[in-house]
């Protein structure tokens, strides 16, 4: 006890300012412990699926430690996307140009597998990126990477117009258009017929995995065997409202519109035509996603407006159309998708979906521990190494495809 009073006596006896620091540096520690530091929820129906991935997913029964010098959602978020740039090395990929067969063409990067998993399976991954990502992105990068280590063959799909392609034809992609994805589909399991197809899709790349696999193609060839989503933006009508307000989801939300806008323009050639159903002048001005959907998007593909087309865009109210089985990661503060706008109700009743949820970890961030990027062992690379090498093993995935 002496020594709790002469504690207490002597911290008493420092200046003011520095008691602040110290109560302030003891009530964040406080906040870290108590709120920040969490096991993953998960939603999911009682039943075999959860019980899988209770059992095969390790680290989801473990504690996540968001790195505590960065854990605002939007300061992680940025920031994991900047160091990984910077510490993630290039991929080296072999680049395949796909022809589509309405003669535009894609580029797809493959990296093959570092080892084959004991059981001899042959698995390959295909990994669609987010809004404006192409493989070169610091979470593509570094995501092919942790998966080759982990034994399969992964593929990324750059989007039209993405990845250093030129527009052949005067059409980009939107977050639900499954047509070439179909394509890209059928070409993997002509090039493969014997392999396991997975897929990863992440933020708006989830969105367009999210329909493809509630979809007709799916249901009926099943080209998709497990599949991952991570960071979607589950409602895009409420997305799209979030990120427009003030100030950091808007500076946000600002650069995105801005990166859609020098996509345009970059095909100007093929797009600033006045004989197309948009105005190129008006597109490449917009200020927001919205706008540019609305102005741009919608046109395009042909979408009464922009609320529909984020309606059928949205995964929220269609999660019980996956039938595969599909593991998804979110962050409950992340500034693209409320926690209230995750479709947990829906996940709750579903046997073969899964949602896990962290307290932190903003929008495609997850970083982990004081220094997060000393190797590929990040939080988001463990859980899809363990969930597709389970699943994946022993045709387990076989016993869960509703
Ligand atoms: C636009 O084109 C330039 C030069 O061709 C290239 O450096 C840049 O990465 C392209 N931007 C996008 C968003 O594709
Ligand atoms: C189209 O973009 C312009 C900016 O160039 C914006 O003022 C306008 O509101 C947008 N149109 C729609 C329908 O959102």
């Amino acid at each position: 006890m002496d020594i709790l009073t002469n504690s207490i006596a002597k911290f008493c006896s420092l200046p003011p300012s520095c008691i602040i620091g110290v109560t302030a540096a003891v009530g964040f520690i406080n906040y870290y412990f108590m709120f920040a530091v969490k096991a993953p929820r998960i939603h999911c129906k009682e039943g075999e699926f959860k019980n899988f991935i209770r059992q095969n997913v390790p680290i989801i029964n473990e504690k996540y430690w968001p790195t505590m010098w960065c854990f605002e959602a939007r300061f992680q978020s940025v920031l994991a996307s900047l160091i990984r740039s910077f510490v993630v090395p290039p991929a080296p990929y072999t680049r395949e140009i796909f022809k589509l067969k309405d003669g535009g063409e894609v580029a797809l990067d493959w990296l093959e597998p570092m080892k084959r998993p004991n059981d001899m399976y042959d698995a390959t991954i295909l990994f669609l990126p987010g809004l404006t990502g192409d493989s070169k992105c610091e979470y593509v990068r570094a995501t092919s990477l942790a998966v080759q280590k982990s034994g399969f063959r992964i593929v990324v799909f750059n989007y039209r117009g993405i990845g250093g392609i030129e527009l052949k034809t005067p059409r980009t992609y939107s977050a639900n258009n499954i047509d070439d994805l179909t394509e890209v589909v059928c070409h993997i399991k002509s090039k493969y017929p014997n392999t396991i197809l997975g897929g990863i899709g992440v933020s708006m790349g989830g969105l367009l995995l999210g329909s493809f696999l509630s979809s007709n193609e799916q249901h009926v060839h099943k080209y998709f065997s497990a599949a991952m989503l991570i960071s979607v933006p589950w409602n895009l009508i409420a997305t799209t409202q979030n990120i427009e307000k003030p100030y950091l989801n808007r500076f946000l939300c600002t650069y995105l519109a801005k990166c859609l806008c020098n996509l345009v323009e970059n095909s100007s050639n093929m797009l600033s035509s006045s004989s197309h159903k948009w105005d190129y002048n008006q597109v490449i001005k917009s200020k927001t996603i919205r706008e540019f959907d609305s102005n741009y998007t919608i046109k395009l593909f042909e979408h009464e407006s922009v609320d529909d087309y984020y309606k059928k865009a949205s995964l929220h109210d269609k999660v019980d159309r996956i039938r595969v089985p599909c593991l998804c990661l979110n962050a409950a503060d992340d500034p693209f998708c409320l926690e209230s706008d995750l479709p947990l109700e829906s996940a709750d009743r579903i046997e073969n979906l899964a949602i896990l949820v962290t307290v932190k970890g903003g929008h495609i961030g997850f970083l982990e521990g004081i220094w997060p990027f000393t190797n590929s062992n990040e939080f988001m690379f463990r859980i899809i190494d363990q969930y597709f090498s389970s699943i994946f093993k022993n045709n387990n995935y076989k016993r869960y495809d509703g």
